[in-house]
């Protein structure tokens, strides 16, 4: 199938869509949304296809994706402390993953826009009142009240500032030095030297710290844009289609349609409908995408729905990111793999090892244990290699900040502890510490 002639930035509306506000003023929405419409795109066509072709690489092994930040973001953690922290993070992950590996990392943030979450349930009681649920800052706040929770969208148009305000911080620090190969090894050796299972580490990172000072003895310029800048992507779940139709421009020298909110969109495990509005949408706009592919899937819709989005089966256009759960992906990954394998599809595969493992602590908390988290990205590398499929890319929530939102890691986080800094206001998300350490670990694996 090749993109429908009937494809317009608008042609969604014609399907039926799934996990949209109630906007209960719909003059309101079509004003906020025709204010996004005339805003600048938040991102250029030319950066989206240099990302296409980087994931491209990734799909056959030349490369590999790194994709993580927040469940959802917090408008009131736009600050420049929490966008430096996240990036930091992240960029610590790729150096020690590239040094593992042997290849680039294309690093990805679930940022500068990923504030819109899909929910179980359009209502939830607190307190014995029933109120809508919350829906990510871009449609509502969470505080519980029936007024914060009335979807507002004015938010999206917040939204937008707040992902343009983001996005300038990040270009200023990957372009500006602080994205520097030599700091980000310091920074990793300062985490050695207090994470408590830092020793464990330590082998790993000293030869990462050996391979930069060889770089610099043979006289590469660590001062140079090679080693001193970062590229550095966005992406979010294009779930709002409203606002990601106001984003969608025409690139001047193509002609072509890109959603300009992301660099990368995904489509979310419960809005992958072949004949529904997300699918239609993201058919039609040249970005990669990505698409959440859990244990409640139908192969065949599988396949049409990737013949739909990707006809000319492009690599890098499509990244299937699977989010089985420790328990479960023995059970579907492999023949999910097998099923696609013989169609001669271009598919980047991604771990999601974050959705498929969340559970409800005794304190009630929602949490997802460091240990299965692990398990199921060692299951996701071993499929692949037993398979002859390529494990191209990895998925995290996560933060920058010092949480108590997952179980266990080297502090070994117990249940008793998660109130002590339990910050989200969704998904559990590793901290900086978690997140250091799965990167060593998964850098443990591929290197064996
Ligand atoms: C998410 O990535 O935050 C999410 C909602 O994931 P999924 O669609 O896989 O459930
Ligand atoms: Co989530």
């Amino acid at each position: 199938m090749t993109k429908t002639s009937t494809w317009t930035r608008s042609s969604w509306q014609n399907y039926p869509v799934l996990q949209q506000p109630k906007w209960p003023d719909k003059d309101e929405l079509q004003a906020s949304l025709a204010t996004i419409s005339k805003l600048p795109p938040l991102v250029f066509a030319g950066e989206i296809r240099a990302l296409k072709q980087l994931l491209g690489d990734a799909s056959q092994g030349r490369a590999f994706l790194l994709q993580g930040g927040d469940c959802s973001e917090d408008f009131d953690n736009c600050t420049a402390p929490g966008i430096r922290e996240s990036l930091k993070v992240i960029l610590q992950m790729a150096v020690i993953l590239s040094y593992a590996g042997g290849k680039p990392v294309i690093k990805v943030g679930r940022i500068a826009g990923q504030y819109a979450k899909p929910r179980s349930s359009d209502t939830e009681n607190v307190n014995g009142i029933e109120l809508s649920s919350y829906r990510g800052d871009m449609v509502n706040s969470p505080v519980p009240t029936p007024e914060a929770r009335t979807p507002d969208p004015s938010r999206m148009v917040k939204g937008y500032y707040l992902a343009a305000s983001t996005m300038n911080l990040l270009r200023a620090f990957t372009k500006g030095g602080y994205a520097a190969l030599n700091r980000v090894t310091a920074w990793n050796n300062e985490f050695i030297k207090t994470s408590p299972m830092g020793r464990s580490y330590e082998r790993l990172a000293r030869q990462i710290d050996r391979a930069l000072h060889f770089m610099e003895v043979i006289g590469l310029d660590v001062e140079g844009p090679l080693l001193n800048q970062a590229s550095f992507f966005t992406s979010h779940e294009a779930l709002l289609l409203g606002y990601e139709e106001a984003l969608t421009r025409q690139d001047s020298t193509t002609g072509l349609w890109y959603d300009c909110s992301a660099h990368m969109l995904w489509i979310g495990d419960r809005t992958r409908q072949l004949d529904g509005a997300h699918i239609e949408f993201l058919s039609g706009v040249l970005n990669p995408l990505g698409m959440k592919v859990g244990p409640n899937h139908d192969i065949d819709e599988l396949k049409r729905i990737i013949d739909k989005l990707n006809p000319q089966n492009e690599p890098g256009r499509l990244t299937l990111i699977t989010r089985f759960g420790a328990g479960k992906i023995d059970k579907y990954l492999p023949s999910l793999l097998r099923n696609l394998k013989g169609e001669g599809y271009n598919l980047l595969w991604s771990c999601d090892p974050m959705h498929g493992n969340t559970y409800t602590a005794e304190t009630k908390h929602k949490t997802r244990n460091f240990n299965d988290i692990l398990q199921e990205i060692r299951r996701f590398f071993e499929i692949h290699l037993a398979e002859g499929t390529i494990p191209g890319g990895i998925h995290f929530e996560l933060t920058g900040e010092n949480v108590t939102e997952c179980t266990g890691g080297g502090r070994n986080i117990m249940d008793k502890n998660l109130q002590e800094n339990y910050l989200t206001n969704c998904d559990p998300r590793l901290n900086a510490e978690q997140s250091l350490e799965i990167a060593f670990q998964i850098a443990e694996m591929i290197r064996s």
